[in-house]
């Protein structure tokens, strides 16, 4: 069986090479200038990654004019798919008046408000350029106020390239003390908790685990810790970059739980740059430059016009609550399809996740947290070649992002390109 794998993967990347002599060509000239080819590592997958030279609708195209459906949707942050005219009119309007006017502008009240409106824990915002730089400032905040040093995290989880936790910790981590708890352990969080109450700052926590494998946390779980937290006088900080697009307010209005900060990126800024950290009145207005000794958070492209105006349209008038729902029925039905599939047939297969956000392991086994999902990393890669020669796009290690421009159809041929990979290789 191993060797069947490894012997159909060198196959199929055999062919990957074939069909792809211009993306060959772009990573080695890339290599010439950047670390193997790549300036984001996530992106990177052997032999090389396509070069992608055009995005449209639900299509992407790459250098040796392949087309592809795109089920990887920028890891969330391409929930408008390539060209939604209402992101491009907003751009367009913006741009016509200017980009780097160095001053408040008239796009981002109409952003922040709508944020504050549909996450309801989030009383004030501040804005920043990207998720990581968000998870940073929102754990600064809480060191800053409560005078403590230490964050809890949990193991599998993903705060952005300083906060990287999905394996092992890596030696590129901000330097704070962290310590460590096991996703959708409930007790063993409340016991660290309590254990390390005197120098912990803040418990951060994806309510779903995105990059360590699209793991849902499990309400009793989250509850858990917002009592616990609340109990020890620890702050709880939601990072719902990824799974804010799951309800009109987050995960945090599905599971009805109020963190104290939350932090947001990705489609939220319309496909720009963008990161955000709001909450707690009490907290945020330690920002408030008209207050005594506010707390400095500069950063140049924080109410970057093209971002805000982009921004404040797509959540205005693309994403609404019906958009949401529909997103998420289509990823139910991909999910609910895949299951019945791999349970039918008896298959070591599942996909997890919640809504418009999908993972894909090769267990049927119960994934509570990322290390019950095997790695299976040969699989995984002849899956991903597999479905590129099929026409479909989405992140090897089993990522899968829904974006707008996505219908029933597409969803159902992605299914079909999987079963019929999973019948084939079984
Ligand atoms: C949950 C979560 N937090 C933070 C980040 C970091 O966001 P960015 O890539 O914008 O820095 C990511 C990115 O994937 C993420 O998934």
């Amino acid at each position: 069986m191993i060797e069947t794998v490894a012997s159909a993967l060198g196959a199929a990347e055999a062919r990957y090479v074939e069909r792809n002599p211009e993306s060959r060509r772009l990573h080695e000239e890339r290599a010439l200038v950047m670390p193997g080819g790549n300036t984001r590592s996530v992106i990177h997958v052997p032999p090389f990654p396509l070069t992608i030279v055009r995005g449209e609708g639900a299509r992407i195209t790459d250098a040796d004019g392949h087309t592809y459906t795109d089920f990887l949707g920028e890891y969330t942050a391409g929930l408008y798919g390539h060209s939604h005219p209402v992101i491009l009119g907003a751009i367009r309007a913006a741009l016509d008046d200017g980009i780097v006017l160095g001053a408040p502008n008239r796009y981002e009240t109409l952003l922040a408000e709508t944020i504050c409106e549909r996450f309801p824990s989030i009383e004030l915002v501040r804005f920043c350029n990207s998720g990581t730089e968000a998870n940073l400032l929102a754990l600064s905040l809480a060191r800053a106020v409560t005078g403590r040093p230490a964050l809890l995290v949990f193991r599998g989880g993903y705060h952005g390239g300083v906060f990287y936790f999905v394996h092992d910790d890596s030696p590129l981590n901000a330097p704070f003390p962290f310590v460590f708890a096991d996703y959708n352990d409930a007790d063993g969080a409340a016991r660290a908790i309590a254990e390390h109450a005197p120098e912990l700052a803040a418990v951060i926590v994806e309510p779903m685990q995105g990059s360590g494998g699209v793991i849902p946390g499990e309400p009793a779980f989250l509850h858990a810790l917002r009592d616990s937290t609340r109990e020890h006088d620890v702050l709880l900080v939601f990072d719902e970059v990824m799974t804010s697009r799951l309800s009109t307010g987050g995960l945090q209005k599905v599971l009805g739980i109020e963190p104290d900060l939350t932090t947001l990126g990705k489609y939220i800024g319309g496909g720009l740059a963008f990161g955000a950290f709001g909450g707690r009145t009490d907290l945020m207005r330690r920002f408030d430059p008209t207050q005594p000794q506010p707390l400095p958070h500069a950063g140049t492209f924080n109410n970057a016009v093209l971002t805000m105006a982009a921004g404040a349209a797509g959540l205005t008038q693309v994403y609404t609550a019906a958009e949401v729902e529909r997103l998420n029925a289509l990823g139910d039905r991909l999910r609910d399809r895949l299951n019945g599939f791999a349970a039918e047939r008896d298959l070591e297969f599942s996909a997890t996740g919640y809504g418009s956000m999908v993972g894909l392991h090769f267990t049927r086994e119960p994934i509570r947290r990322s290390s019950d999902s095997p790695a299976a990393a040969e699989q995984r890669a002849l899956m991903h070649l597999d479905l590129l020669e099929h026409g479909y796009s989405y992140a090897r290690r089993g990522f899968v992002a829904l974006s707008v421009p996505l219908e029933e159809s597409d969803v159902d041929g992605f299914a079909n390109s999987i079963e019929s990979h999973l019948s084939a290789n079984a």
